[in-house]
């Protein structure tokens, strides 16, 4: 079965294209919307998402679910970190981690950002949309020092409709098994990619405080898990906390 491709010159934000487009039709699993440029590309808690036209991937895919509980949503950011991984480790883009809950990273640069948007019906996720903003060819980023691209950190130039295709694919064989993969083995996979994990790291709390911590892995809900310099532990939501880098 072809997966339907909506291919767009310009638009807002593919995540809210594509939410707009659900409510008039009625689209398949793994519909995809990507365009050249977005004007108000969006990012997590808020943020702009900005990238340069025709050089990147910028594009959401939809997915619906049957029994996914909200409780349970975060199997999949963990299960789109990992797809992102594997296409990009096969690429052979060096030294690929995924800073919680779901930055894509190759080495101490950011490369990849998800911003995974969900449609609920009580205590279920009933639709997903999965946008991903992926760093391609474009090699100058301003005064954004931590941010790169596959071009900056490999050294190549990649054709965008080969790597869209190669995301495509894998998160049909991942996503299709979402249900089913336990969480236990979801979550030992993600925590060996974690960017930073085991290691000293600054934080920054929601009120502009700093310290250190050790990255110990994720709970089940999502949170991280940070062991504390006096040997406590705690864990912390994505608005309590970021990671200082
Ligand atoms: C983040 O790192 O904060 C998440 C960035 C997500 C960006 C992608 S680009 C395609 C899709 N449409 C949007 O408006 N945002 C996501």
């Amino acid at each position: 079965e072809l997966t339907e491709i909506i291919k767009l010159d310009a638009t807002d934000s593919t995540n809210l294209y594509l939410k707009n487009l659900m409510v008039s039709s009625t689209l398949k699993d793994y519909t995809t919307v990507v365009t050249k440029v977005q004007k108000k590309g969006r990012g997590q808690m808020g943020t702009k998402w900005e990238s340069e036209e025709g050089k990147n991937l910028t594009f959401s895919v939809l997915k619906h679910f049957d029994a996914l509980k909200v409780a349970h949503q975060f199997h999949l950011n963990i299960v789109v970190s990992l797809v992102l991984h594997t296409v990009l480790t096969d690429m052979n883009i060096p030294n690929v981690k995924v800073k919680w809950p779901n930055d894509i990273m190759s080495g101490s640069k950011k490369i990849c950002g998800i911003l995974i948007e969900n449609v609920l019906n009580g205590s279920l996720v009933k639709k997903s949309i999965i946008g991903i903003g992926l760093n391609v060819n474009q090699v100058s980023f301003g005064n954004l020092d931590k941010a790169s691209s596959l071009a900056l950190v490999s050294g190549r130039t990649f054709d965008l409709d080969y790597i869209l295709n190669l995301i495509l694919e894998k998160m049909k064989s991942f996503l299709d098994k979402t249900e089913q993969i336990s969480l236990t083995s979801l979550k030992t996979q993600y925590e060996a990619l974690l960017f930073r994990k085991d290691q000293v790291s600054t934080f920054k709390e929601e009120n502009g405080q700093l310290f250190f911590g050790i990255i110990r892995g994720v709970s089940e809900e999502g949170k991280l898990i940070v062991e504390l310099e006096n040997d406590t532990i705690k864990q912390y939501s994505l608005k309590e906390v970021s990671l200082q880098f």
